[in-house]
């Protein structure tokens, strides 16, 4: 197998795993709604398939996705800022990952039930991430890390008023503290 063949099924199970993951993810907390009040089938077979579709489903293309992309590091040799961006962004998605699957233990529960708040919040923050990830990974911006790391560790960076300074060379006045009446 050449490299090239290699790279393109590697890519391409990775994108499998992402629609896979986050399709299931993002489609949990709508059926986790769909609670009813009382015990019954019904119930029960809500219960089954919210289930299957987060342990069958979501986790193993997690699995997938997170597996690929690891290989992808190394066959992209993707050792840029904007990468860590991405997995700073992909580490909010396993929140949420995490997060569904205790909220789907509450909502199971004997007398348990959804609150509208915990799935939108899911459904929301779902959506925020997967739309971040795939804006960073498509955007690939260029992130100055020299300059960040430089105004962190500049002299006198810890002093009272170097927040205000930093905002402000970096084109934010507005957010600088002196700017407040
Ligand atoms: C731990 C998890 C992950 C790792 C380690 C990882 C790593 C990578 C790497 C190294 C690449 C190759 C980049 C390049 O070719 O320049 C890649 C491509 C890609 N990743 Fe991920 N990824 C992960 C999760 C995700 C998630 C959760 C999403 C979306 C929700 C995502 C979306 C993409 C897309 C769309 C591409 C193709 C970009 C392109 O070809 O330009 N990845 N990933």
């Amino acid at each position: 197998m050449t490299f090239e063949i290699l790279l393109v099924v590697v890519k391409a199970t990775h994108a499998a795993g992402i629609i896979v993951w986050s399709g299931a993810l993002l489609a949990t907390p709508g059926l986790m709604a769909q609670r009813p009040r009382d015990s019954g089938p019904d119930l029960d077979r809500l219960h089954r398939m919210a289930r299957r579709l987060y342990v069958n489903w979501a986790s193993p293309a997690a699995f997938v996705a997170i597996a690929t992309g690891t290989a992808l590091i190394f066959l992209r040799e993707t050792f840029v800022a904007w990468f860590s961006l991405k997995m700073l962004v992909v580490s909010a998605l396993l929140m949420v990952h995490v997060g569904t699957g205790v909220v789907m233990l509450k909502v199971f529960a004997p007398e348990g039930r959804i609150r509208r708040v915990s799935g939108v919040a899911l459904t929301a923050s779902g959506m925020i991430s997967v739309i971040a990830i795939l804006w960073v990974v498509l955007a690939k911006p260029a992130i100055d890390v020299d300059a960040i790391a430089g105004a962190l560790f500049a002299p006198g960076a810890f002093e009272p008023g170097a927040l205000g300074r930093g905002f402000r060379a970096v084109g934010l006045s507005s957010l600088s503290p002196s700017a407040t009446p």
